[in-house]
C-alpha cells in the first residue's frame, strides 16, 4: 500500500466526527484494486461487514459478487466502497450529516483510484454522489458523465434480495456497464 492510501486509511481509522463510531466494532474503509477502472459505491456496512472490517461480505455482498461475475468481473479487479465507513445502528438509512461527515473519505478514495467508471448501488450512494434531489427509481440505468468519469446508478443488491422484480432492470444495467467498460477499453 502506498503512503497516500496508508494516510487515508489511518484518517478513517481515527475518525470520531460523527456518533456512529460509538457503536461499531470495526471501521470498514472498503477494499479492492487501488487502480481499479470500476469503483462500486454502496450505502454503509452491515453486521457482517462491521464484524470483518470488509465491505459487502454479507448476503448483499454475495449477490454483488454474482452480479460482477455475470459480467466477467472479479471482486479483486474492482474497488468496493461505501458512502459510510461505520455501520449505522440496526442498519438504518444514513443521516445526511453522517454522509456529509464521511464524504471526504469517499472523495479521497475516488481521487486516488481515478476510476473511469463508477457504479452507484442504491439511493444513498446516488444522493451522496449526484445530489439529494435524485431518485433511484428515476435515475437508475441513466449514465451521467462528470469530470470525465462515467457514473451509472442502479438498485442496491439488498433491494434486489427484497424485490425480485428489480432483477431485470439490474441485469440491463449490468449489460450497459459491461458495454461501457468495453467501449472505454483498458486504462
Ligand atoms: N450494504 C452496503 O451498502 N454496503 C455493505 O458493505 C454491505 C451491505
Amino acid at each position: 500500500m502506498d503512503a497516500a492510501w496508508a494516510a487515508l486509511n489511518a484518517r478513517i481509522e481515527a475518525c470520531q466526527i460523527c456518533a456512529l463510531v460509538r457503536n461499531i466494532t470495526h471501521k470498514v474503509p472498503g477494499q479492492g484494486n487501488p487502480k481499479a477502472r470500476l469503483l462500486l459505491i454502496g450505502e454503509a456496512p452491515g453486521a457482517e461487514e462491521d464484524a470483518q472490517s470488509l465491505a459487502f461480505v454479507g448476503p448483499a455482498g454475495q449477490l454483488l459478487t454474482r452480479m460482477l461475475q455475470a459480467i466477467n468481473l472479479s471482486r479483486e479487479e474492482v474497488f468496493i466502497a461505501n458512502t459510510l465507513k461505520c455501520r449505522p445502528p440496526g442498519n438504518r438509512v444514513p443521516l445526511p450529516e453522517e454522509t456529509a461527515a464521511c464524504l471526504p473519505f469517499l472523495r479521497e478514495q475516488t481521487r486516488l483510484i481515478r476510476p473511469g467508471v463508477i457504479l452507484l448501488l442504491g439511493a444513498t450512494a446516488l444522493k451522496t454522489v449526484l445530489g439529494e434531489d435524485k431518485r433511484i427509481t428515476r435515475c437508475r440505468g441513466q449514465w451521467v458523465e462528470s469530470k470525465g468519469v462515467h457514473i451509472l446508478p442502479t438498485f442496491h443488491p439488498s433491494a434486489l434480495l427484497r424485490d425480485p422484480g428489480k432483477k431485470r432492470p439490474v441485469w440491463e444495467d449490468l449489460q450497459s456497464l459491461k458495454a461501457r467498460l468495453d467501449s472505454l477499453g483498458e486504462g
